[in-house]
């Protein structure tokens, strides 16, 4: 690890937030769980307890969708005019920009990430994702239809209708941003919403809570439930009164929402995993392919849901490109999140950290080699080593499974065909990149790639109006952009006859 520096101060006031047993969010009210009981949750740089937070279970979760479908069925959320609810949401990412920083610390406490990057990326996504969606308020439109039945004597209209209680499961790697992405579309669209944060990342959800109530939010709008999930997740997942089930997560996890919501047909949208390829032809710009190709696999530790942790390059410059990316790799200042040098922070928990070196270990056993790192950083927290393998091939595991850390294989090929059924061939389908100077090249492989955003020169441009989402196990639906409209309102056709 890179020689300590010194730590920022932390606010005053998420001293205290972490101080006291946080609760949840259920109809407006701070509560504790209805079994009283507690969850902790952990600093990852040092593996301590950092807070200790309001475990939800089934009977919080029953309280928190009758309050969702009290707020949904009755007023005043529902007598509230689309440009009511915008200013609302804008006023809620006004409020979030005011305490951007305590935020940013909090978050870095709870997931590991380095400040730097919360300051830079995660809380301002959040905080544009808000104001993108209360944009979206007051331009949920249908259309008008041209009618030819019956002699075509009609008016005929869609009107776009919310689709009603809304449950968020969502993950640990962007807790905030994940947050944001999923409670915008349905406030714009005039859902309300159960969302239940990641067991290892609970608290900047809660603390957000808080800017919730303050910017005066119907009572039951947003519920915030923290808790496991294979309790209070997989009791939102099941449950008969609510509407539509928003996930993101593991894709075996994805499968089990699947299930689950079939009790009463709910709608689902999921954002699974990934294991993207990343592709380098030999007439790159290869100055911009490797710190591309790095910051692909290594931004946020590598825990990232569209993460280029397959990286194919074409044999004349594979020598070149592994060398690049292991020489960025090696210079990566690896520390605590809070210490404003480092580059690269802790995994997210014990779990993954033992996930991540189980993978290491199964690619050695199969042949593969890394060219840097390799391994565990330390013996304290839970970092791990930036690490490029090499000698690897489409059977093993490394190459095949979500690693979700910051482990990127590279594997050579020689012509296109080839190239475009190795990148093909994975139950995955959530992102792709091509690098290349040649646009003829470019937009054919981005035409055959089956993946649900394909990058050309750049990796990881993500935005609140561009469409994500996967093909194949990645997962059901596009979030962001127009498509939101599709995964949170129903459609319903109008019909009268005019003469
Ligand atoms: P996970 O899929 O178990 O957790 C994601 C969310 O689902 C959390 O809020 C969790 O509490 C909830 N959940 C878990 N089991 C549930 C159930 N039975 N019913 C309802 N909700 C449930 O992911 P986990 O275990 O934290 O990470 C495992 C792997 O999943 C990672 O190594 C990575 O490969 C992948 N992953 C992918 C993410 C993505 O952005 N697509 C994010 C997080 C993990
Ligand atoms: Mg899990």
């Amino acid at each position: 690890m890179a020689t300590a520096t010194q730590a920022i101060a932390i606010d005053e006031n998420i001293s205290q937030f972490v101080a006291k047993p946080r609760p949840m969010l259920i109809n407006g009210k701070w509560v504790s769980a209805a079994s009283g009981k507690t969850f902790p949750t952990y600093n990852p740089a040092t593996g301590e307890v950092l807070a200790q937070v309001a475990e939800g279970d089934k009977e919080d979760i029953d309280r928190a969708v009758a309050a969702a479908r009290a707020a949904f069925d009755k007023g005043p959320w529902r007598d509230m005019t689309p440009s009511q609810r915008g200013r609302l949401m804008w006023k809620l990412a006004d409020l979030l920009e005011k305490h951007a920083e305590k935020f940013a610390q909090l978050e870095s406490l709870d997931q590991g990430k380095p400040i730097t990057l919360a300051r830079i990326a995660d809380i301002p996504t959040s905080i544009d994702q808000l104001r993108y969606y209360a944009g979206w308020a007051t331009k949920v439109e249908g259309n008008t239809i041209p009618i030819s039945a019956h002699g075509g004597k009609f008016l005929a209209y869609t009107l776009r209708e919310p689709v009603g209680v809304v449950g968020q499961i969502i993950p640990w790697n962007f807790p905030m941003i994940m947050a944001t992405l999923k409670l915008g579309p349905a406030l714009a669209t005039g859902c309300t919403v159960v969302l239940k944060p990641a067991e290892q990342t609970p608290l900047t959800a809660l603390m957000l809570g808080e800017l919730i109530q303050e910017v005066g939010f119907p009572d039951g709008v947003v519920n915030i439930v923290p808790g496991y999930g294979e309790t209070a997740g997989a009791a939102l997942a099941a449950h008969p009164k609510v509407d539509k089930i928003a996930f993101t997560g593991s894709t075996e996890v994805g499968k089990l929402i699947v299930r689950a919501a079939t009790g009463n047909l709910k709608k689902v949208s999921l954002e699974l995993g990934g294991k993207s390829p990343n592709i380098v032809l030999q007439d790159a710009e290869i100055d911009s392919a490797i710190p591309g190709a790095a910051n692909a696999i290594f931004f946020n530790q590598g825990q990232v849901c569209c993460a280029g942790s397959r990286l194919y390059i074409q044999d004349k410059e594979f020598d070149k490109v592994v060398d690049g990316v292991s020489q960025l790799a090696s210079k990566i200042r690896i520390g605590p999140g809070l210490e404003p040098t480092s580059q690269m922070g802790p995994l997210v928990s014990e779990e993954q950290l033992q996930r991540v070196c189980g993978y290491l270990e199964s690619g050695y056993s199969e042949g593969a080699k890394a060219t840097v790192g390799g391994s565990r950083e330390g013996d304290k927290g839970y970092f791990v080593k930036p690490t490029v393998l090499v000698n690897t091939n489409e059977k093993m595991k490394v190459v095949r499974e979500e690693i979700f850390g910051p482990v990127v294989t590279a594997m050579p090929f020689k012509d296109l065909d080839e190239l475009i059924a190795k990148a093909n061939d994975t139950e995955y389908g959530l992102a792709a990149a091509v690098w290349t100077r040649d646009i003829k090249k470019a937009h054919r492989i981005a035409g055959e790639l089956r993946a649900g955003t394909v990058w050309i020169n750049c990796y990881g441009v993500l935005d609140s109006a561009m469409p994500f989402g996967g093909y194949k196990q990645s997962g059901w639906g596009r979030e962001m952009g127009h498509e939101m409209l599709n995964l949170y309102t129903e459609v319903k056709s109008v019909c009268t006859p005019i003469s």
